[in-house]
């Protein structure tokens, strides 16, 4: 339903094992980056007055963008428009919040109709209930739910619970594998960044991604092993491909041990399936963690899990000062935010917005792959679902989508394989074409991106490959 034919511009025929020799064109003097600030002058002016003020100018490291980063100044299903007035299909998708696009009308009337009861009751309220009753319906291991209002504060809770509940001390992640910002997740490797104390260091133990023979020794060694925490799809919505069975096995070592099983579904709760991927590889994990799209957009997120390992969470007897894990939160289950969570999960229910979002996908990953082979460009489109991921190949090596897909491509070059500068190059050489796509890069789409938005994408790249070429970014 998408597929069309692509022509491929001359310039831009490469081979695919020869090293790249053509010096890089500096950012500094990048025509790419010019032609993008020559389009986006209110952007500019906007940035001028935000750099004294935030970090690098920015209010998220995802959106920092050299020399500019894009200033929005609306947006509507799958697009949105800058404050020059230019149109992107937009890839950000609310750091993937947006299943349903922007301001779909069921979301914004529930909105709209609770903004007029009131934003915080500081009470229980009746939209909680419903908003929870349809997580435990849609996801497989929620027989409890504690909502949260970012995915950081449920993985920290997860963490907190997994210890109070099992007695243990240590949880084990995976390299590369985002679970938020929080102190015990913000590190991948043994060198900790400025500000993380050293005690996190011994208590969380990194593993190496998609090893199972290492999980499992590493497990049947320690006894002081609380839970494991996973992307269900690989690190970064499938950025980091898992191998086949990898699920499935951890799955029978942390039962057979005793081990806490989490999957972070952050991104991938009701995004994989309406179970989320959980709920597509039929794997029932004991606890979740989920965000984004369980809002609608508005913030929101909760802990799921077994009800007896939530049940940490409660008021044993009437004498107890406190429950046996504590856990506040001034937004938690907030009614807007509950609101716009109802109607998205409704809608995600009871249609087909989920196969569409993965079928948009499925065509962008085929046509910028198609793209790339007539070019003979050594890059390789890839992901799973509703995401899409573009990997750069440092090495210039000879790596099919399949391999990367299989698991078979280190997790180092595939997250971390593109320089800034070429990030940078790639994201303004798209925005030049009316997309906006995230910096790794690549993108999350929604059920509402449709063929045009596949089409202006194809088109984007098309143009963008032979201006990389120019300046020594590819070939
Ligand atoms: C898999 C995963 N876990 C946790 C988080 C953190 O969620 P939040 O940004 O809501 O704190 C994210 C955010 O992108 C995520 O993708």
């Amino acid at each position: 339903m998408f597929e069309r034919e692509h022509l491929v511009p001359q310039t831009s025929v490469l081979q695919t094992t020869t090293p790249r020799t053509a010096a890089k064109v500096p950012l500094a003097e990048s025509s790419i980056l010019r032609a993008y600030a020559a389009m986006t002058p209110g952007s500019a002016r906007l940035f001028a007055r935000a750099d004294g003020i935030f970090p690098n100018g920015v209010t998220h490291i995802g959106r920092y963008l050299q020399p500019h980063p894009l200033y929005a100044e609306r947006a509507l299903g799958p697009r949105k428009w800058d404050v020059d007035g230019n149109e992107y299909v937009d890839y950000f998708g609310g750091h993937g919040a947006l299943m349903l696009g922007h301001n779909h009308p069921a979301v914004i009337e529930a909105v709209t109709a609770q903004l007029a009861k009131g934003v915080h009751f500081g009470a229980s309220h009746e939209l909680e209930i419903e908003w929870a009753e349809l997580v435990r319906e849609l996801i497989p291991c929620a027989e409890r739910v504690r909502f949260t209002v970012t995915g950081t504060e449920a993985t920290m809770l997860a963490f907190r619970i997994a210890r109070a509940y099992t007695g243990k001390s240590k949880i084990v992640r995976f390299a590369g594998h985002f679970h938020g910002w929080h102190d015990q997740v913000a590190f991948s490797g043994a060198e900790l960044p400025a500000g993380i104390p050293a005690a996190m260091a011994s208590s969380i133990l990194i593993a190496p991604p998609g090893d199972i023979a290492h999980f499992r020794a590493l497990a049947e060694a320690s006894g002081d092993i609380a839970a494991v925490i996973l992307e269900p799809t690989g690190a970064t919505f499938g950025h980091v491909p898992l191998p086949a069975g990898f699920l499935a096995e951890l799955r029978e070592i942390t039962a057979r041990l005793g081990i806490l099983l989490i999957f972070d579904e952050v991104i991938t709760g009701f995004r994989c399936s309406p179970g989320g991927a959980q709920g597509h590889y039929g794997i029932t994990p004991d606890l979740a963690t989920l965000a984004k799209v369980i809002a609608g957009g508005f913030p929101g997120a909760a802990l799921a899990g077994r009800k007896d390992i939530i049940g940490a969470l409660e008021y044993k007897d009437a004498g107890a000062r406190q429950p046996a894990v504590p856990h506040q939160g001034t937004y938690n289950a907030g009614p807007i935010s509950a609101a716009a969570g109802i109607a998205t999960l409704r809608l995600l229910r009871s249609t087909d917005l989920i196969a569409r979002a993965n079928r948009a996908a499925a065509a962008i990953r085929d046509g910028l792959n198609s793209i790339l082979r007539r070019a003979g460009v050594a890059w390789s489109a890839y992901g799973e679902f509703s995401g899409f991921h573009l990997f750069t190949n440092p090495d210039n090596e000879p790596v099919t989508p399949e391999q990367i897909q299989a698991g078979e491509v280190s997790w180092t070059k595939l997250k971390g394989g593109t320089p800034l500068a070429l990030s940078h190059k790639v994201r303004t050489g798209f925005l030049l074409g009316g997309v906006d796509v995230v910096g790794w890069p690549g993108g999350v789409v929604s059920g509402v991106h449709g063929r045009d938005e596949v089409d202006r994408t194809l088109t984007a790249f098309e143009k963008l490959l032979p201006m990389l070429s120019d300046e020594g970014e590819i070939g």
